[in-house]
């Protein structure tokens, strides 16, 4: 779908005021930030060439950037900025080998610049770039508003936070100074402590975006729409009706090229802490009082505060862990995670988990929230299923042999983004013969935007809604890090693999659920 201008003048009876030009994405209007300067740390890494400038390059096509704007690539690495733009072109070119715009580029092209800077040096923080920054301020006109992205490595966050602040780079002067944080924020309760405590020294809380991407992704933001702007799901969503929810997040994908990060984080930390638990607050929330960042968070961490804590004396109940071994995806034989360039060959890493996990609140008594997710799976998938009560007296026994499939409700995060209902109906032609149909809705896929289009489109609209809180960050973290630490201190060399590539994950994960009587949907 294409973009459309609106209206730029709102015409009131009292006054003529001008309003900024909006840009539409689908049917509805997305407005155009105000200027400002992108400085991304870590601008020679992974994460800055797969997602963040192919974001801007999308942002660029889809006239959602101001005209004022500029990026500033700083990394260890020595180059120039032509380099720099060269390296730009060739990661946008390969996000976008299908469709990629000389005419976007262009526009793009002249407001990429580059810095090497030694991220542990005072000096380059008080002079470099703050000389580099002003001058490019004054040149593209970005109106002292300024976005500090870090893609770099967590150990070098403290360094780059620290001397940000000390060089009073953190502050607000003439516009507004953002921080965007990436994932992991921490590796347990006790270490993201230390780093809220760090970030806090210098930036005001306002001031902080910690991203989760799943936040995000539009299929996710699209759970509060759905839930609370249709007066048929809400009275539905408790223990009343709902049996049980699955959230699953499963991937054909190994490890990658990033051994060396997963085997220091897990499953549990890499998908569990943020993603996971994210999904299920979003799901489990009270109706906030607006559509805020700050009374959406607010009943996020009132969700996370009526977890119940995990028995460790009775942990296999509720955790379930797995590693892969070797296998096939997609008929291609792959190998075990402990044959992955990196791994350690005893190595006791998770690379797959499934918990059952229970909200001890009124709505959600008694229903369990059953969470998975893993690596090197059978399909790519992740999903929110609603799994609704059965019908409480079955008045076609005498014709029906077997039990009646509950009613669900799936959201389907990605791919395939949408959702079904599943839904009984007479089958055409028969007495009393009931087949279960799955009414469905698909978005339309060139009309979404990217997740890292719209973590920087909101960071610069000064809005936090789809961005971690601390004390929501610190309260996942204290959930998790006891299974952690126990895990890890009680999980020997031979548990693992206990699944192969390809497969659905490990036997334990099944029984977990049908311990309760219910069963994982097919992946
Ligand atoms: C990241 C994890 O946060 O999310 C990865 O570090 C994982 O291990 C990824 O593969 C999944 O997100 P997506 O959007 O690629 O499905």
């Amino acid at each position: 779908m294409g973009l459309k201008e609106l209206e730029t003048a709102d015409e009131t009876a009292c006054h003529m005021k001008t309003k900024p030009v909006y840009w539409t994405t689908g049917t509805c209007a997305v407005e155009i930030p105000v200027p400002c300067g992108l400085v991304i740390f870590g601008a020679s890494g992974d994460l800055t060439k797969r997602k963040i400038l192919p974001a801007v390059y999308r942002l660029q096509k889809n006239h959602l950037l101001p005209e004022e704007f500029f990026v500033l690539g700083t990394s260890r690495t020595k180059m120039s900025t032509d380099q720099f733009r060269e390296e730009v072109l060739s990661a946008v070119k390969n996000a976008f080998a299908k469709d990629f715009d000389e005419s976007v580029w262009n526009g793009l092209v002249e407001k990429i610049y580059y810095l090497p800077i030694d991220y542990t040096v005072q000096e380059t923080y008080t002079q470099l770039l703050k000389e580099k920054l002003l001058q490019l301020e004054m040149k593209h006109q970005t109106e002292g508003n300024r976005i500090f992205y870090l893609a770099i490595p967590p150990t070098l966050y403290e360094h780059v936070i620290s001397n940000l602040g000390a060089a009073g780079l953190s502050q607000e002067e003439r516009g507004y100074t953002h921080v965007v944080i990436e994932k992991p924020f921490g590796r347990d309760l006790d270490s993201a402590r230390r780093l809220n405590r760090i970030v806090k020294n210098c930036f005001d809380e306002k001031q902080v975006y910690r991203i989760d991407h799943f936040l995000a992704l539009e299929t996710v933001q699209n759970i509060l729409m759905l839930r609370f702007a249709n007066s048929i799901f809400e009275p539905l969503w408790n223990r009343g009706y709902i049996d049980h929810i699955q959230i699953t997040a499963s991937e054909t994908l190994g490890i990658e090229q990033r051994a060396g990060y997963y085997e220091e984080a897990g499953v549990i930390r890499d998908m569990f802490q943020n993603h996971m638990l994210q999904l299920l607050a979003l799901t489990a929330m009270e109706p906030p009082v607006s559509f805020g960042a700050e009374p959406v968070r607010d009943e996020k961490v009132k969700v996370f505060s009526s977890i119940k804590p995990f028995p460790m004396d009775r942990l296999s109940e509720h955790v379930a862990i797995g590693q892969y071994g070797r296998g096939k995806i997609n008929q291609n034989p792959v190998p075990g995670y402990r044959e992955e360039k990196g791994v350690s060959e005893k190595s006791v890493t998770a690379t797959f988990a499934a918990m059952k996990v229970l909200i001890d609140n009124w709505r959600w008594n008694g229903v369990p929230y059953y969470l998975r997710s893993g690596k090197r799976l059978s399909s790519r998938r992740t999903e929110i299923s609603i799994h609704f009560k059965p019908v409480p007296y079955l008045m076609f026994s005498n014709t029906l042999t077997g039990p009646i499939e509950p009613n669900q409700l799936v959201l389907r995060i990605q791919p395939d983004e949408g959702m079904s209902l599943i839904l009984q109906t007479k089958n055409p032609g028969s007495e009393v013969c009931l087949n279960p149909i799955s009414m469905d809705f698909c978005y339309q896929r060139d009309v979404l935007m990217d997740a890292y289009g719209w973590v920087l489109l909101n960071c610069m609209h000064d809005d936090q809604l789809l961005f971690v809180r601390e004390d929501g960050v610190e309260q996942a973290w204290s959930l998790l890090t006891p299974v952690i630490e126990r895990l890890e201190s009680t999980t020997s060399p031979d548990q693992f693999p206990n699944y192969a590539a390809g497969s659905s994950g490990p036997e334990e994960a099944d029984l977990l659920i049908k311990r309760d009587g219910r069963a994982w949907r097919p992946l």
